[in-house]
């Protein structure tokens, strides 16, 4: 794995089921339409995170302030084959800041590690970003009647690293308490600690994270 993303995303488990779809449930009509390949309505998307298997499965997420999740990525993980499959989405709003680089990151990191051997993603030949995310994480893209196949063959040397997932946990660890940390201190009564100062303040918490993160990254670059 060439980087460590200098975003904190972490490991979603069976209590975040309801954080997923609140993400996936504010995502607009053609958002879900890019993320699913066809149109969703909400009880579908109910469905769907219902039936997540979070115990064969994995997924990250991408937290706001409020520790909303604000990006998802859903990876399929089917052992016979040896093969991952990954869906993400992010925010509308939060577009644009890496996150979806960084979800990508993170499960092709994850699935090599656990030695799986291939990671695909599908999605619409007219979703130009995935593409150029796709292309930029290394995946080989084919565009065939309007869809798109993305793989990339997992190489555990090459896109895994044992020390660097357990780094990329302890970022999200942190990442966390600070944010819990901040939201108990912002609870009513802690009017001072309530006001924008506090959100600058998990502002510059969070870039000194992605700061260490570049640092620890350059060791681990060397050592792994
Ligand atoms: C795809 C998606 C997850 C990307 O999330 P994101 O957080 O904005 O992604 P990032 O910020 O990491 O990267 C966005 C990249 O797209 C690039 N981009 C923006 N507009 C683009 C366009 N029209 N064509 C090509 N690339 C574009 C940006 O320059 C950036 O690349 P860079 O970092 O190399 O400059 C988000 O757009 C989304 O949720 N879409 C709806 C659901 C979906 O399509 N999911 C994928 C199918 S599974």
């Amino acid at each position: 794995m060439g980087t460590l993303p200098g975003v904190a995303v972490q490991k979603l488990n069976p209590r975040h089921r309801d954080d997923i779809a609140r993400h996936l449930l504010r995502l607009p009509a053609e958002d879900r339409r890019l993320r699913f390949g066809r149109a969703i309505r909400d009880q579908a998307i109910g469905e769907y995170v219902a039936g997540i298997d979070l115990g064969r499965d994995r997924a990250f997420g991408v937290s706001a302030p409020d520790l909303a999740l604000i990006g998802v990525a859903h990876l399929a993980l089917d052992r016979s084959t040896g093969s991952a499959e990954l869906g993400l989405s992010v925010d509308p709003a939060s577009r644009g800041r890496g996150y979806g680089y960084a979800l990508l990151q993170r499960a092709v990191l994850h699935a090599a590690n656990r030695g799986f051997r291939a990671l695909f993603m599908y999605c619409l030949a007219e979703n130009h970003i995935m593409i150029h995310l796709a292309r930029k994480a290394g995946l080989t893209v084919v565009v065939e009647r309007g869809e798109v196949d993305a793989r990339l063959a997992l190489d555990r040397s090459a896109h895994g690293g044992a020390l660097q997932e357990a780094i990329a946990d302890q970022i999200a660890l942190v990442d966390c308490l600070l944010k819990q940390q901040y939201l108990w201190l912002a609870r009513p009564g802690l009017k001072s600690a309530a006001t924008e100062p506090g959100i600058q303040e998990i502002a510059d918490e969070r870039r000194g994270i992605a700061r260490i993160a570049e640092a620890i990254e350059g060791k681990v670059s060397r050592h792994t």
